[in-house]
């Protein structure tokens, strides 16, 4: 059911990424990802040392015997990030798949991650960038539309139009998303022509998401209204839900205030502390427009579940049109 070249290249059982997140993208999720038959990917950024990251990746491993992937930030990060000690650690750890995403492809880390056999899938949100990971050997790549939760860049386009640009101009295979909260969005984007299918922000609600229930319930109760996207002023684009910290962030950002200033308030302290005590006004969280699709916090193997019997139905029925 589904088999695309994504699931063959990954080894996995349905063509879904549950794409990273910083912050929350650790080995309960990402293994509660793999374990349910989509690729979990570990965000690297949230550890702040080798060891660390290291001693999650083994508490990872614990807990799945499943394909995953681990992320390297090429963002501009809130704190100085040398992704080659990371890369060490994945070398050492025996690490098959990296997924890379920011505002450049991994053109310093792709010869590496070659020569030790990995399977390199870069993240963007056009398709001249995806091109480009294309030509510095990226395996596959990711397109998200503006609609997704977190990073948006600047180009702004919608999945609709992203993602069929995508498959057109690229031979790598492409995985796609950007507001995909359900299996009407999974089929739709496999009918766009991509080989898998990326989601974010309808796993904010998946009972292995370590946010506070109290942020969960609110998530719940919101609709494809209540994101906006900020830090545009400082090149660093999100897609977040709408509280007093995104509408203070966008209020500083409105009065030209500097890049300390904008860091400071969208800073990820306050989104942990945000997390762990559900104080909803505390912290940015991303979050795409899907969040109106999202009605009930799930475990995530009911979430990609779910979104598979729906499109398998929904296959059926447009069979007989
Ligand atoms: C809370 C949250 C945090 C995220 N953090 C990151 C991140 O650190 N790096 C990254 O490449 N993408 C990040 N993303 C984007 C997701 O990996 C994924 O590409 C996106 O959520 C898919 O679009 P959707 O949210 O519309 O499903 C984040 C998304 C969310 C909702």
């Amino acid at each position: 059911m589904f088999q695309t070249r994504i699931t063959e290249m990954f080894g996995i059982k349905y063509p879904i990424v549950v794409g990273t997140m910083m912050h929350l993208a650790r080995a309960e999720m990402v293994a509660a990802a793999s374990n349910a038959g989509a690729l979990g990917v570990l965000a690297s950024a949230i550890f702040e040392t080798k060891e660390g990251f290291r001693q999650e990746i083994k508490k990872l491993k614990d807990r799945t015997d499943k394909p995953f992937a681990v992320n390297l930030n090429l963002f501009p990060a809130m704190r100085p990030i040398d992704n080659r000690e990371y890369l060490e650690v994945i070398f050492d750890e025996g690490i098959k798949i990296v997924e890379t995403s920011g505002h450049k492809a991994p053109e310093e880390f792709a010869s590496d991650l070659k020569k030790h056999g990995i399977t390199l899938v870069h993240k963007c949100v056009g398709v001249r960038y995806a091109l480009k990971a294309q030509s510095i050997g990226a395996d596959a790549v990711t397109v998200v539309g503006y609609e997704n939760g977190g990073a948006t860049g600047t180009l702004d386009i919608t999945t609709l139009c992203l993602v069929p640009r995508a498959v057109d101009s690229l031979k790598v295979p492409v995985i796609g998303g950007g507001g995909v909260a359900d299996g009407r969005g999974f089929l739709a984007i496999l009918s766009l022509g991509a080989q898998g299918v990326i989601i974010g922000t309808c796993t904010l609600v998946a009972e292995e998401c370590p946010i506070h229930p109290k942020l969960k319930e609110t998530l719940i109760n919101a609709s494809e209204l209540d994101t906006m996207v900020i830090m545009r002023s400082i090149q660093n684009s999100h897609r977040v839900w709408i509280n007093e910290a995104a509408k203070k962030v966008a209020q500083l950002e409105k009065q030209q205030a500097g890049l300390p200033e904008i860091v400071e308030a969208a800073g990820g302290d306050k989104a942990r502390r945000m997390f762990a005590e559900g104080n909803l006004n505390a912290g940015v969280i991303s979050c795409g427009q899907g969040i109106g699709l999202v009605k009930k916090v799930r475990p995530m193997k009911d979430i990609i579940e779910g979104i598979i019997y729906q499109a398998e139905e929904l296959r059926k029925k447009l069979a007989v049109l």
